[in-house]
């Protein structure tokens, strides 16, 4: 099945068929290379070909031609970092910090993660699983096309192995791309407050190796932070990940400027996320890696906490990548379009500078930069296609509109 794409107002991030763009850094995440009046053809969801329309090659039979006049197409979004899959909303604590509890308060009290914990603990596999493939079907059908999804509402060996074994029937469904990251490391749970290193050698002598021996993580992740998992239990627990080949992603500096940043890249992490809490010493840092600095405004949105230093970073020459941080307690939007206004108008950074975030360096950030994140012949043919707008930078503007006419996945 062939579909050509016509009188597109813009293609944006349109990339060379003999470049190898990996990922883009600082100043040039504002310059999106883009076509004004092109073409796209995609062919069983593979990008064949695009151009402007003086350029255009006759259709071939059976092909469903959309006439795009006025309207843009941009590659789909990228949601590097969610925790899609959960057992309950959590409404109450959300009324309870209105107000005026904080989150370490709520998380004290056996409130925010441990409480997910709790319902997960009951919940049925097939239940759990028809709720997430919902979830799913809703990012996706706002843009997401490819998607990273953590366990970490387990925190037992039972629970944490339902999590995965979740995550993985939902990258076997093959709608997009899906990421299983082990985030066992979460946060204590009660009966091992006061014994972290029982609770530590239980995921790398008892989880660790049934996780990876049943092969159900890409990743490994902790929750880096002051009252969570300290920079020596990190290090112990990647230490530990390491040995069964998987690459961190983990949570840093959200609350405090913990270590959290260093600790990942001296791991070579893939990408250290949040990054709310951060100075000079860490820039420096991640100035000097690999890793991509994931940046989740949502959470901050939701949490009315301060925003992350995005355009230190960008101006540091860093490639930063966006999601949405989907969860339960922190983060209910599973919407980029929605963090796209988010990032422009709280991280103060240009439409264009997000849109490079969510896609191409987000891809990066789950090691898709090959497959997806621009408009290139051979990539995956997952793309949005807007309704009739007036520019790229109305996209954030319009916030809360749904300006999306269809996304091909
Ligand atoms: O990324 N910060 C840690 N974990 C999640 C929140 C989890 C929760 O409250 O359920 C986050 O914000
Ligand atoms: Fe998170």
């Amino acid at each position: 099945m062939s579909t050509l794409i016509t009188n597109i107002r813009q293609l944006v991030w349109t990339e060379n068929e003999h470049s190898r763009l990996q990922r883009v850094p600082g100043k040039e995440m504002h310059t999106i290379p883009s076509l004004e009046n092109a073409w796209l053809r995609m062919e069983n969801g593979i990008i064949k070909g695009f151009g402007t329309m003086d350029s255009i090659q006759d259709t071939i039979h059976d092909t469903e031609v959309i006439n795009a006049k006025g309207k843009i197409v941009l590659p789909a979004w990228t949601d590097s970092h969610t925790h899609l899959v959960f057992a309950a909303t959590r409404e109450q604590e959300f009324v309870d910090k209105i107000k005026g509890l904080t989150y370490e308060e709520i998380s004290r009290r056996g409130g925010g993660i441990l409480n997910s914990a709790a319902k997960m603990q009951d919940i049925d596999e097939q239940e759990l699983f028809e709720m997430s493939v919902r979830r799913l079907e809703e990012a996706i059908s706002l843009g997401t096309a490819a998607i990273e999804i953590k366990s970490g509402y387990g925190l037992s060996t039972d629970s944490e192995l339902k999590m995965l074994r979740v995550i993985r029937r939902l990258k076997e469904l093959n709608k997009i791309p899906v990421k299983a990251s082990f985030l066992a490391a979460h946060s204590y749970p009660m009966e091992y407050r006061s014994n972290h290193d029982a609770y530590i050698r239980l995921i790398i002598d008892e989880m660790l190796p049934r996780v990876a021996g049943e092969g159900l993580a890409d990743y490994i992740d902790v929750f880096c932070e002051q009252g969570f998992f300290s920079v020596d239990e990190t290090d112990r627990i990647l230490q530990a990940g390491a040995k069964y080949g998987l690459k961190p992603k983990i949570h840093a500096n959200q609350l405090y400027r913990s270590g959290g940043v260093q600790i990942g890249v001296q791991h070579n992490a893939v990408s250290v996320d949040h990054l709310e809490s951060m100075g000079q010493e860490e820039i420096d840092c991640l100035a000097g890696s690999n890793t991509i600095p994931t940046l989740l405004p949502g959470a901050a949105f939701f949490l009315a906490m301060h925003y992350q230093p995005a355009r230190m970073l960008i101006d540091a020459n860093l490639p930063v990548a966006i999601a949405s941080d989907y969860n339960p307690g922190t983060c209910p939007c599973l919407n980029m379009n929605t963090i796209l206004s988010i990032s422009c108008t709280q991280l103060k950074i240009t439409p264009n500078e997000a849109i490079t975030a969510q896609t191409i360096n987000a891809a990066a950030a789950l090691e898709l930069q090959n497959e997806m994140g621009t408009i290139k012949v051979g990539k995956k043919a997952s793309l949005i296609l807007t309704k009739e707008v007036p520019s790229l930078d109305y996209l954030p503007y319009a916030l809360g509109s749904n300006w999306i006419e269809r996304v091909f996945i």
